[in-house]
């Protein structure tokens, strides 16, 4: 299969743009098309469509016991894909609070979804992205867009049309380039399901942000899944989030300066992801990748920092720890997984 690459400028994005026009035809026919939200590229397809949608597993290599988001471009929609009674009061104050944005909620799901876009559980996950290339998208598609991370399954989420290609060029349809995403980090996942609330997976909206709506919201737990069940978030797996190098976490610059003589000493080739503040420290080590400053452009950059140290090869890639504070939260727990990963 040939992938397309369509680019279009974020400000230009509306439902009649020619190349949003022709990714919706794909969708319709049942084809995949990669696209640009504010967290990461999502691999979408028509949410309604059930071999659409097993097209989607085939070409992430994605088990089919890991569900997906289903993305709408307005609160309305998620009435014809959830049954909102006996929380509607809850997830509407943090639809009000947090729509468009990276917030998705699992709800309860409406038996005319097909089963597999959520992996046969009977709860869906839904978000309303806030990009306006995947709002015209879906908008112009007329139909809720099924969208996992558009990566080979277990590897680095992809933050620009590039990485997308790197992982899927050849396995979907289109990718419509929109330029690289702004928050860098997936979707926090809310299960409204249960009571208190539960957070499945940390990221772009922070525990603090949400507890401020609902108090009582419970951080993320520890999920184990029995041999072919679905798991209740998969995302939480070890197995997710990971380079192709060894990534080891250090608590400040000088475990990380210690640990890089020490890796080096072994015959080791290693490569550090840098803060602004760490860079004077760190002049003579190469090569490097700049993350920036603060935890925003530390999320932004994260997995361009992960692919591109790992395109160059590097058997060691070393980080220091950021605080579980706000999006740090996010940051820490995608760090630890990739990390977790490679110590197996
Ligand atoms: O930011 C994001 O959320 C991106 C963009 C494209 O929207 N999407 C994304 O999708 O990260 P994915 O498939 O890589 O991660 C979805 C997460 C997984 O951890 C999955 O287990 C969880 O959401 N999930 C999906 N449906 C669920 C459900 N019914 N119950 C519990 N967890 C669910
Ligand atoms: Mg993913």
């Amino acid at each position: 299969m040939q992938t397309v690459r369509w680019v279009i400028e974020r400000d230009q994005a509306a439902a009649d743009h020619p190349a949003v026009l022709r990714a919706a035809q794909v969708i319709r026919l049942g084809g995949l098309v990669a696209f640009p939200t504010e967290t990461v590229y999502g691999l979408g397809a028509n949410a309604l469509d059930a071999r659409a949608v097993a097209g989607i597993y085939r070409a992430k290599q994605r088990p089919l016991n890991d569900p997906l988001i289903v993305h709408v471009a307005s609160p309305a929609d998620v009435e014809a894909l959830a049954d909102l009674s006996g929380l509607r009061e809850r997830a509407q104050a943090l639809i009000a609070r947090f729509w468009p944005g990276p917030l998705t909620l699992v709800l309860p799901r409406r038996p005319a979804l097909p089963a597999l876009v959520s992996a046969g559980l009977d709860t869906v996950a839904v978000r309303m992205p806030n990009h306006p290339v995947a709002l015209a998208l879906i908008r112009a598609s007329g139909v809720p867009l099924a969208a996992p991370s558009a990566n080979r399954f277990g590897h680095v989420s992809p933050t620009t049309a590039q990485h997308v290609l790197d992982d899927l060029d050849g396995h979907i349809d289109a990718v419509l380039d929109g330029g690289p995403t702004t928050i860098g980090v997936e979707s926090t996942v809310l299960d409204l399901t249960c009571d208190p609330p539960r957070i499945l997976r940390p990221g772009g909206v922070t525990r603090e942000q949400l507890q401020a709506i609902l108090p009582g919201v419970l951080p993320i737990a520890p999920v184990v899944a029995a041999a072919g069940q679905a798991m209740p978030s998969p995302g939480t797996s070890p197995v997710h989030y990971a380079p192709r190098a060894r990534l080891i976490i250090c608590r400040d610059t000088g475990e990380l300066l210690r640990r890089r003589e020490a890796c080096l000493a072994q015959g080791r080739s290693v490569g550090l992801l840098l803060r602004a503040d760490q860079r004077a420290a760190c002049q003579a080590c190469h090569p490097y990748f700049m993350l920036g400053d603060g935890l925003d452009e530390v999320a932004r950059n994260l997995y361009a920092g992960l692919r591109a140290l790992d395109a160059l090869g590097v058997d060691d890639i070393l980080v220091t720890a950021v605080p579980r504070e706000g999006l740090g939260e996010a940051i820490a727990d995608r760090l630890a997984r990739a990390a977790a990963k490679t110590q197996d």
